[in-house]
Parts: C-alpha cells; sequence; structure tokens
C-alpha cells in the first residue's frame, strides 16, 4: 500500500493541479541553468544565508568562477542538489535550514561558480526544481577545450 500510495500521489496531485499532461512532458530537461531561472532577490539571500550558516567552514573563493565544485553537479536537476545540500549541510547540523534558505544559497552558489541571474524566483516546489538541469558552462561560450583535436596534433608531432 505504501508503494502504491508513492506512484498515485504525485500523479494524484498532477492531476488535480489542472494542467494537461502534456505540459509536463515540456517540463523537465526543458530548461538549465543557464537560462537564468533564479532571481538577483535569491542571490541576495543567499549570500546572507552563506554568512550565516556557512562561512565558518567555507570561504566564498572555494565556490568561485571555477572552483571545480560544480562540476560534481553537472547533469543534476536543482531537486538533487537542494536534496544534497539540505541532508549533508551544515556538516555540524544537516537540514537545520528552512527549505527557502537552501534553495537561495544553492542559487547563491551557482552564481558565484558564473551561471546567470534572472528577474525572477526560481520556485521552491518540488517540481519547478526538477525541471531545472544544471549543465556545463563552459559549453555555452564555446570556450571548453577541444581535447580530440589536440590529441590529433599530439599524435602528428610524434
Ligand atoms: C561545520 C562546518 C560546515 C558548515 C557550517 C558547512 N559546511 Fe559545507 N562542507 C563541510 C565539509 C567538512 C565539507 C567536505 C566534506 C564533505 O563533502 O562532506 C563540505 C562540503 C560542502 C560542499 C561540497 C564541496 C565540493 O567541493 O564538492 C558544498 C557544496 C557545501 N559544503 C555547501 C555548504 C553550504 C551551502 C553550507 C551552508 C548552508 C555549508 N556547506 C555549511 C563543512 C561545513
Amino acid at each position: 500500500m505504501t508503494l502504491l500510495l508513492r506512484w498515485f500521489t504525485p500523479l494524484a496531485l498532477f492531476a488535480a493541479s489542472g494542467l494537461p499532461l502534456q505540459a509536463q512532458n515540456d517540463g523537465p530537461a526543458a530548461r538549465t541553468a543557464r537560462d537564468s531561472v533564479f532571481s538577483a532577490a535569491q542571490v541576495q539571500r543567499g549570500a546572507s544565508v552563506f554568512r550565516r550558516a556557512c562561512s565558518q567552514c567555507h570561504t566564498r573563493e572555494q565556490f568561485r568562477g571555477d572552483a571545480g565544485f560544480v562540476r560534481n553537479w553537472e547533469g543534476r536537476s536543482f531537486l538533487d542538489v537542494f536534496q544534497q545540500l539540505s541532508s549533508t549541510m551544515p556538516n555540524d547540523n544537516p537540514g537545520m535550514l528552512p527549505r527557502r534558505d537552501y534553495v537561495d544559497v544553492m542559487t547563491y552558489l551557482l552564481r558565484e561558480s558564473g551561471y546567470p541571474e534572472g528577474s525572477r524566483d526560481l520556485p521552491l516546489t518540488e517540481s519547478s526544481l526538477k525541471a531545472v538541469l544544471i549543465v556545463p558552462l563552459a559549453a555555452a561560450s564555446g570556450s571548453r577545450p577541444r581535447p580530440a583535436a589536440n590529441a590529433i596534433r599530439r599524435v602528428s608531432v610524434l
């Protein structure tokens, strides 16, 4: 019964929302972290969450630019990352913050890594978080090195 409920509840909620089922197919994977999906206000709030709840163990620089940590998040949804953050951080008291604070601080870390902010808040609902995928930043600018070409050149030099 528990299993049945687990499967039925999201469907029932979705049906109750009155949206056509088709809309759900367009949702996931349609938006990425490069699409300005969170707001400047969220990033601002996230910065103060960071100062309050994270900065005793982390530095801002740790999450800046190509610091690299965000590569662990690539291919995952905002929901995955939110769940990871809220179940592991702060390291000494995981889950202590309200949902909004975790989402805000996640947008702050993404902004620090170079993902763009926009004008609208990212909604806190599970479905909204799940519908945004974290993709590599570099692919957008085309600045990612092309290992295949380099490999060929190296071979021809030999
Ligand atoms: C009491 C110390 C402490 C606090 C407070 C803390 N962290 Fe951490 N955090 C750690 C430690 C230690 C690690 C590395 C070990 C691990 O991954 O479990 C870590 C790892 C991380 C990572 C993974 C970094 C990587 O390179 O992959 C992220 C992201 C992160 N923390 C975010 C946060 C956020 C956001 C907050 C505030 C809400 C926070 N942490 C608060 C101690 C802390």
